[in-house]
């Protein structure tokens, strides 16, 4: 039969062909070629209706089975073609993870979060534990257990930004010396540090949203000289041992009496310069010893116990520490500002 001679050919053509096949992609051509619509097989089982039809089923059994030889071929070689091809793409994809990466840019800690974390370890270091509280506080922690009630004078001077009558952005971080003495008793030796808001206009030494932490400690016997002496300690950590404090006679609330803490000016060490307007002396933080009615509504039996409390702002520190010369500096996250503080 000649059309056997022609599928015999066939074969061996598809055979040879697929020698050469070198990628997954000849492949498909030669599949297409072989066995595709148009295909040489196609086309002969096509033609077979020109032959006699006791010859046909024969023929028709032929054709089927070169397609399946061809078949099995054509997918033994894909399994290798496939297999070279994925061999060949790991090795050019392949990272070599111990070549040095290109030197980036590393990022650094904000001002403040280092001038924080200088902070954190001094106190920390004299048994001080963090405690942190909400930034949206009732008025009742922000003011009235602080003894600041309604109407009262100096609440102006703290004015901020109300959610409801009842509700404030926390004015300054002392509220959560209360939130703490309203649930522990003493012993209490605690620093809170955190993010503040006044309704103040941006300026070069004020902004809307700022930082402070907050120091408190009640037990038995404390007394003013604890007080003198645990910030004659933070400054000289914090500005170096040659730094001194003041006290400055001054009013809170919330402590009674209350002192204005300066320290040693850090850059003409009590000489006089530009930044200490000549005094030797910089304003550092407020403080005093807890007013006894604040231990009282809080809780805390002020016969038996007493304590002190003082607030400092991180912006200030940072300012004075730095040298910045523009509050908004430090919240504007200019780059080539913030690369200088590593
Ligand atoms: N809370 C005061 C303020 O923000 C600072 C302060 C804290 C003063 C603790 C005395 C004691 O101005």
């Amino acid at each position: 039969m000649q059309e056997q001679e022609t599928i015999m050919q066939i074969i061996q053509e598809a055979r040879e062909s697929l020698m050469r096949a070198a990628t997954t992609g000849d492949l498909e051509t030669l599949r297409v070629h072989f066995q595709g619509r148009k295909g040489r097989l196609t086309q002969l089982l096509r033609a077979m209706g020109q032959l006699p039809p006791e010859e046909r089923p024969a023929l028709g059994a032929m054709i089927n089975e070169a397609r399946e030889n061809i078949s099995t071929m054509i997918e033994a070689h894909g399994a290798l073609l496939r297999q070279r091809e994925q061999t060949a793409r790991l090795a050019q994809e392949a990272i070599d993870v111990t070549e040095p990466r290109p030197a980036g840019r590393a990022g650094g800690l904000h001002p403040i979060s280092l001038v924080l974390r200088d902070l954190v370890e001094t106190f920390t270091g004299m048994g001080f534990e963090v405690v942190e509280g909400p930034e949206v506080e009732l008025d009742s922690y922000n003011f009235e257990l602080l003894n600041l009630p309604k109407n009262h004078p100096s609440r102006d001077a703290q004015d901020t930004f109300y959610i409801e009558d009842n509700i404030v952005l926390r004015t300054h971080t002392s509220p959560v010396q209360a939130r703490v003495m309203t649930t522990q008793q003493p012993p209490i030796r605690i620093i809170c540090p955190g993010r503040t808001f006044r309704a103040d206009e941006a300026d070069a030494t004020h902004s809307p949203n700022f930082h402070q932490m907050e120091g408190l400690i009640v037990d038995k016997g404390i007394a003013m000289a604890d007080l003198k002496g645990t910030l004659d300690a933070f400054a000289r950590s914090l500005f170096g041992d040659g730094t001194a404090t003041r006290f400055r006679p001054s009013y809170f609330p919330f402590t009674e009496p209350s002192a204005e803490v300066d320290v040693t000016c850090m850059v003409c060490h009590g000489a006089g310069c530009r930044i200490c307007k000549g005094t030797g002396w910089i304003e550092m933080l407020g403080s005093g010893m807890v007013n006894p009615k604040v231990l009282e509504v809080c809780g805390i039996d002020p016969s038996a116990y007493s304590g002190f409390a003082f607030g400092m702002g991180l912006e200030r520190i940072a300012i004075l520490k730095y040298g910045i010369n523009d509050m908004r500096l430090l919240y504007e996250g200019d780059v080539r500002f913030l690369s200088q503080f590593r």
